[in-house]
């Protein structure tokens, strides 16, 4: 058919899991076991009892119809008392609160809420890489700040103030933050967020902080709307997707100043209708979920990290041991070219599959990140493969 895209769609792959996945799909029909440590999708169960409250809910006949655009006053009010009992943040369910179809549309939303053409993001690099594509969707231009290891992964706020001087007044707009930080599994602290809020209102910047790791391998989670004076210039996107094993449910938020979410809102409801109810209603559940529910299952990503460590003990790779999240970042040994080249060294020589650090910006090229979303045996396998076909370098590093 003689149509072609629109010209919004220029630059924009197909998201790199969606092209990676095809080709693992392919390997496996060739008769190849393929063990995929790439991607973050928890592959634990959610609480019985939250999938009993779907299972309940779904049985009664009035529960079909389309839902409140706002989503149910029973989420939001999960919601409210969920961040006052683990992040001491106080929300009006009513108004500073809006249930999302997973955090990631939240982030489309907000560029679409927020973004004229030609307005600037400044973006992490290395970075969730939707931040990207959603400022560029929807007409904005992308200004990445760097992270780098020597300064624990935190913005460089005199040469990001700097850029910002130089432009003119309101070219930028946005500022995208994520801690506990993916790829690299930096946790954010206090100070960290002071500095980020401090930052914002100088410059008067809306900040996005998208926190949808606090709860893996971290016993002290955090919202950045804690800090002192965040509300004016902080909107916070969550998730249900890691936190609570329900990535496919499509069960997010985002919390911030009542005007802000409302003009989110002006956007999103235009685009979509409110969640199934009982999926709703079986989140407001997993949100009640104690301490218990989360420390068993740190337990379990606690031990699977241990052998992600050895994994990468036997390639020589550097990396902190203090990391949180659900993946491991590393860097690539001496003689690779790239992250890439490591990968598929792995995936054509052993048929493990690591992402490659260069998704997430150029910042990550000499990174690999491995996932902990597998079963312990599953990782032992890998290692044993591994050990059968060692990592050998492409290149000998120049003497
Ligand atoms: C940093 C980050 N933000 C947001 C998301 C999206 O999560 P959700 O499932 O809530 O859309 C992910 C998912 O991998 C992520 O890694």
């Amino acid at each position: 058919m003689n149509i072609s895209a629109a010209k919004r769609l220029e630059g924009i792959g197909e998201y790199y899991f969606a092209t990676k996945l095809r080709e693992i799909e392919g390997l496996r029909k060739q008769g190849k076991d393929i063990i995929n440590l790439g991607i973050g999708s928890p592959d634990l169960a959610p609480h019985p009892d939250v999938v009993e409250v779907l299972y309940r809910e779904a049985l009664k006949p009035s529960v079909h119809g389309y839902q409140n655009y706002k989503g149910s006053p029973v989420l939001r009010g999960a919601i409210a008392d969920w961040y006052k009992r683990w992040y001491s943040v106080e929300l009006n369910p009513d108004t500073e609160i809006l249930p999302l179809i997973g955090s990631k549309e939240g982030i489309m939303h907000i560029c679409m809420a927020f973004l004229n053409n030609g307005d600037q993001v400044l973006v992490p690099n290395p970075g969730y890489p939707t931040y990207r594509s959603a400022v560029k969707l929807a007409g904005g231009e992308c200004i990445d700040y760097d992270l780098s290891e020597a300064t624990n992964w935190a913005p460089d706020f005199k040469s990001i103030g700097a850029y910002i001087e130089s432009q003119p007044a309101g070219k930028v707009k946005l500022l995208f933050v994520n801690y506990p930080h993916m790829p690299t599994g930096q946790l954010g602290n206090e100070e960290l967020f002071a500095q980020i809020v401090e930052f914002a209102k100088k410059y008067e910047l809306l900040v996005v902080h998208d926190n949808p790791y606090s709860f893996i391998l971290n016993d002290t989670p955090l919202s950045i709307l804690s800090t002192e004076g965040a509300m004016d210039v902080v909107i916070e996107l969550n998730s249900l997707s890691k936190s609570h094993n329900m990535a496919g449910w499509r069960v997010g938020m985002l919390c911030g100043a009542a005007s802000i979410i409302n003009d989110v809102m002006r956007f999103k409801s235009n685009m979509d209708s409110g969640m199934f109810l009982p999926v709703q209603l079986a989140a407001a559940k997993a949100l009640t979920l104690g301490s218990e529910w989360h420390e068993g299952l740190n337990k379990i990503y606690s031990e699977r990290r241990e052998k992600v460590f050895e994994m990468l003990d036997m390639f020589s790779c550097s990396f902190s041991r203090h990391q949180v999240g659900m993946f491991v970042w590393a860097r690539i040994p001496e003689g690779f070219e790239d992250g890439y080249a490591v990968s598929d060294k792995i995936l054509y020589n052993t048929d493990v599959f690591i992402t490659p650090g260069g998704i997430f910006g150029n910042a990550g090229d000499m990174f690999i990140r491995v996932s902990l979303c597998t079963p312990i045996e599953r990782l032992e396998e890998a290692i044993g493969r591994i050990r059968k076909h060692p990592l050998q370098p492409t290149r000998t590093t120049a003497i």
